[in-house]
């Protein structure tokens, strides 16, 4: 049975709509976009923006409360120099043209991730964008860059074991709350809705923790090729997914 049947089947139970606050996208497939039409993989990170710039603006319009996009990750590091340079490259072009777009819709803009990868122009552009959005009321755009499942994790146990040798805080009270709030994005509602593009069934190590009970939507696209109309399918297709969070 397809997802779309399923979906079919459960609207017809007629389950009460769920409220869709924050969306997670895995945006997957440019390389392979760029391939198959003889161009270099930078060309499909380029082609790769507009989507960016497009699933932003639906994310307004529709009232969603939280945009998460994870645009590189912990191990995406490995790949050839020169990809991770012209892919680093991007980034700060992208900040350097859209961040007054992003102040002037009313975006608050952050960047989640190791940033001590980044140069040093990098890491201040993603400062000052920042700073120049953080009052911003409408939505919330999280870039995950230099981000991994496990390394927010990580970063979490280290605080707590800072904690416990200091004596604030006694091992036998950690539980699961002691980890959520010490990770990126404990403050912001949890993710409802985890979109993946490019034609892979995997989570490859985002929001590990976070993701525990989002509903994961996979497109059979390349990321270039994500529109609206496939941001409006996800939607329909949670809206009347029956969400049990474990209970019946
Ligand atoms: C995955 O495709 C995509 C990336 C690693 C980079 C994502 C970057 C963008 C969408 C453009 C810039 C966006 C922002 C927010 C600055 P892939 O290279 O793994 O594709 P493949 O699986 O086909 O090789």
């Amino acid at each position: 049975m397809s997802l779309i049947d399923k979906f079919k089947i459960n609207k017809k139970k007629n389950y009460p709509k769920n409220n869709l606050r924050h969306v997670a996208i895995i945006m997957d497939g440019n390389g392979r976009w760029a391939k198959n039409r003889g161009k270099l993989r930078i060309e499909g990170h380029k082609a790769g923006i507009k989507p960016v710039i497009k699933s932003i603006k639906f994310a307004i319009l529709n009232k969603i409360e939280v945009l998460t996009l994870f645009a590189f990750s912990s191990e995406n590091k490995i790949r050839p120099s020169l990809e991770v340079i012209s892919l680093m490259d991007l980034f700060l072009n992208v900040l350097n043209t859209q961040i007054g777009n992003l102040k002037l819709n009313n975006v608050r803009l952050r960047i989640i991730g190791d940033r001590n990868f980044f140069s040093k122009s990098l890491r201040d552009k993603i400062n000052e964008s920042e700073s120049l959005t953080s009052k911003n009321s409408g939505l919330t755009l999280n870039i995950a860059a230099n981000y991994g499942g496990r390394w927010d994790i990580i970063q979490a146990i280290k605080k707590i074991v800072i904690k416990v040798q200091l004596g604030i805080l006694n091992p036998s009270n950690i539980n699961d709350k002691t980890v959520s709030k010490l990770l990126c994005m404990s403050d912001l509602p949890s993710v409802d809705l985890v979109i993946r593009t490019g034609r892979e069934y995997r989570i490859s190590n985002f929001l590990i923790w976070q993701i525990a009970y989002s509903e994961l939507y996979f497109a059979d696209v390349f990321w270039p090729d994500f529109n609206n109309h496939i941001f409006k399918s996800a939607i329909d297709f949670f809206v009347y997914r029956k969400r049990r969070f474990g209970g019946l």
